[in-house]
C-alpha cells in the first residue's frame, strides 16, 4: 500500500485545504432511498461541527462495538479534515433520535483525511435506523466526486476483516483489496482483529462511469 503522505519531502504540511463550499453534492436535494417502501427525503450535506458531536457520538456508539471516542472526532475537526453530516428534514410523524436542536435527522456522517493525490476515508457511519437505504453509497459517491475535484487519484481505507456489511459496501462501490494489516484493530478481551486495506482508483472509476 502506498503510505499516506500528510507532509511533503521537506516535512511541510501538504494537505489540501478543506473548503466546505467545494462539496459537490447539491446544497439540498430530494432523494429517494433505494428501499422502495421509504418516502423520499430532503437531504443536505453539512460540515460536522463541535456542536454536533453529542449527536454524532450517540449514532457512533449504537453503530459500532468499538466506536470512535469523542476525542477522535474532536482531533479530526481540529486537524481540519473533511467531516460531513448527511442530514434530512424529519418526515411527518418521525421520531428524531438522537435529538438535534434544529429537529433534523442525522442519517450518517463521514470523516476523511486528504493526502497528496489521495484521500483516506477514516470513518463512514449510517445511523442504525437508516441503514440499507443507500445512504452509505450516496456518501461514498459524494466523497469520490469531492476527492476527484481536489485532484486525488485514490481513495484508501481500512476495514475490519469481520465487518461484512462494510466490506460489501466497498466492493459494491468498486474498491479492491490491496493488503492486510495484521492485528490493526482492538477486538476486546485483549484480542486484535486484522484490517483489510482497500483502495479505489478514482481515475479509472470516473472513466468507467463516462463509458457506461
Ligand atoms: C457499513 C454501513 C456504513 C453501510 O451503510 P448503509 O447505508 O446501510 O449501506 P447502503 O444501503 O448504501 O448499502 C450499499 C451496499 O453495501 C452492502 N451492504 C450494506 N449493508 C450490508 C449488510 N448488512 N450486509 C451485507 N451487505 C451490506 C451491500 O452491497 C449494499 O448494496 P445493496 O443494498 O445493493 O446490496 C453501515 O452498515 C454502518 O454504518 N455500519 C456501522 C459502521 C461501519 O461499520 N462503518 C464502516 C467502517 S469501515
Amino acid at each position: 500500500m502506498t503510505p499516506l503522505t500528510p507532509t511533503d519531502a521537506a516535512g511541510n504540511a501538504a494537505l489540501p485545504t478543506w473548503t466546505s463550499g467545494l462539496w459537490p453534492a447539491p446544497a439540498e436535494a430530494l432523494v429517494q432511498p433505494r428501499t422502495a417502501s421509504r418516502p423520499e427525503r430532503r437531504i443536505v450535506f453539512e460540515p460536522m461541527l463541535e456542536s454536533d458531536l453529542d449527536a454524532v457520538q450517540a449514532v457512533e456508539s449504537q453503530a459500532y462495538a468499538h466506536p470512535w471516542s469523542r476525542r477522535h472526532f474532536h482531533d479530526s475537526l481540529r486537524a481540519g479534515y473533511p467531516a460531513m453530516l448527511l442530514l434530512s428534514e424529519a418526515l411527518p410523524g418521525e421520531v428524531v433520535h438522537p435529538a438535534r436542536a434544529d429537529g433534523r435527522v442525522l442519517l450518517g456522517y463521514m470523516v476523511a483525511m486528504p493526502g497528496v493525490e489521495e484521500v483516506h476515508l477514516l470513518n463512514i457511519t449510517v445511523a442504525v435506523a437508516h441503514q440499507r437505504q443507500g445512504w452509505a453509497r450516496f456518501m461514498l459517491d459524494a466523497l469520490a466526486l469531492w476527492s476527484r475535484g481536489q485532484g486525488a487519484q485514490w481513495l484508501w481505507l481500512e476495514v475490519r476483516q469481520g465487518n461484512a456489511p462494510a466490506r460489501g459496501l466497498y466492493e459494491r462501490c468498486g474498491f479492491a483489496q490491496v493488503g492486510v494489516r495484521k492485528g490493526y484493530y482492538p477486538a476486546g478481551h485483549f484480542q486484535r482483529e486484522d484490517a483489510v486495506v482497500m483502495s479505489l482508483n478514482l481515475v479509472v472509476a470516473a472513466a468507467a462511469e463516462t463509458t457506461r
